[in-house]
Order: C-alpha cells, then sequence, then structure tokens
C-alpha cells in the first residue's frame, strides 16, 4: 500500500510546545476544529487512548477510529484497539485502501506525534500564535526536513480565541 501517504497531524500547538491541558484542548478554536474536521474526514485516525477519552464525542463520525493502548481490557465502542503502534499503521493503511482514502492520520497525543513524526511524509500543522499554560507539549522536531507547502493565517474572533497559522509541510 505504498500510495497512501502516513500524515502526522492536524497537530495544533501554541508557540511555547504546549498541546494539551488536563486532558483537553487548552484553547477554544472552532475554526480550527472545522478545519481538522474536514482534513481528517473519510480518512483513517489513529490516536492515543487519552486523547480518546478527550473527545468530547466518540468516535469521530465518518473516519474509522483506531486507539492505542496497552490495556489488554480498554474496548471503546466504535473505535478499533492496537497495542502497537506500527500494526494501527498498518490497519489503517488497509482501511484507506478499502475506503479509497488517500491518506492515514495521526492525531495525537503527544506520544503518537512522537511516533509518527520519524516515519510521516506529511504534517498538518496549526501554529498557535500564543503562549498558554500546559501538561503536554509536542516534542521538538526538525523543521529544516521539511518543505512548506501551504500556509494559511486566521486572525482570532469571536469563534476563535487566538490567531493561528494552518500549515502543510511535506518532508524534502
Ligand atoms: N493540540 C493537539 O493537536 C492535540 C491533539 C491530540 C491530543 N491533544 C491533547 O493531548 C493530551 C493527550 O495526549 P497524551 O500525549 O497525554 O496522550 P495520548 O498520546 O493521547 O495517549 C497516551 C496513551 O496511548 C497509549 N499508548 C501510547 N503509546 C503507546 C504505544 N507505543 N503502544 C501502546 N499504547 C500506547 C497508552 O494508553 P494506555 O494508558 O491505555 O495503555 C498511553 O497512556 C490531551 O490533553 C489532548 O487534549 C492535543
Amino acid at each position: 500500500m505504498p500510495n497512501v501517504i502516513l500524515a502526522a497531524g492536524p497537530i495544533a500547538r501554541a508557540r511555547n510546545g504546549v498541546i494539551g491541558r488536563d486532558g483537553t484542548l487548552p484553547w477554544r478554536l472552532k475554526t480550527d476544529l472545522a478545519i481538522f474536521r474536514a482534513i481528517t474526514m473519510g480518512k483513517p485516525v489513529v490516536m492515543g487512548r487519552k486523547t480518546w477519552d478527550s473527545l468530547p464525542r466518540k468516535p469521530l463520525v465518518g473516519r474509522t477510529n483506531i486507539v492505542l493502548s496497552r490495556d489488554g481490557s480498554f474496548a471503546p465502542k466504535g473505535a478499533l484497539v492496537c497495542e502497537d503502534f506500527s500494526e494501527a499503521v498498518a490497519i489503517a493503511r488497509e482501511q484507506a485502501e478499502d475506503d479509497g482514502a488517500s491518506e492515514v492520520c495521526v492525531i495525537g497525543g503527544a506520544s503518537l506525534f512522537a511516533l509518527a513524526l520519524p516515519k510521516a511524509r506529511r504534517v498538518y500543522l496549526t501554529d498557535v500564535e500564543a503562549e498558554v499554560p500546559g501538561d503536554v507539549f509536542l516534542d521538538a522536531f526538525d523543521e529544516a526536513a521539511w518543505t512548506e507547502v501551504r500556509a494559511k493565517r486566521h486572525e482570532a474572533s469571536d469563534d476563535d480565541e487566538y490567531a493561528f497559522v494552518t500549515r502543510v509541510l511535506e518532508r524534502r
């Protein structure tokens, strides 16, 4: 299945690297959530168990939800569970092939991004223009290894607490 792209993200990160706080997102960015939905719709999504727990509505509809957990007794309704990241990606790729989807998205959290970034061909990144308190951080990654192919700035508004830039990076 070489044609299915492995993508990391969408990842939304603050200037100080924060991506999460108290098991949820540390900001209100309605427009970015809509962009997340549009990017991932119809594609298999792979996430960590804590990200699954954080979803207000589960599963994410219109997407095969694959959750990584070491807990053999974990059996969430509406998701497949895997104990191994490579296996999760392999299952997601097969599902994408079956569905005619072009890519698989690894949607977090930090531990899943750390596993996906070395292997991904594309990164969907939202740079949030704020420094916020938090307890989950995205590991620094070498942006020189990536080419930015798209970027769009969104102003803060009633819907979006902070300004942010949505970016698409492809591996050089
Ligand atoms: N800003 C963003 O873009 C973004 C995106 C996603 C999530 N978040 C935020 O990030 C936070 C959650 O992220 P997190 O990093 O704490 O947790 P996470 O990556 O969502 O989940 C961690 C869990 O995944 C399982 N896991 C991780 N690596 C594994 C492996 N190699 N093999 C098997 N299972 C594995 C384990 O589950 P078990 O404990 O069940 O074994 C582990 O406790 C929340 O605050 C969420 O809102 C932010």
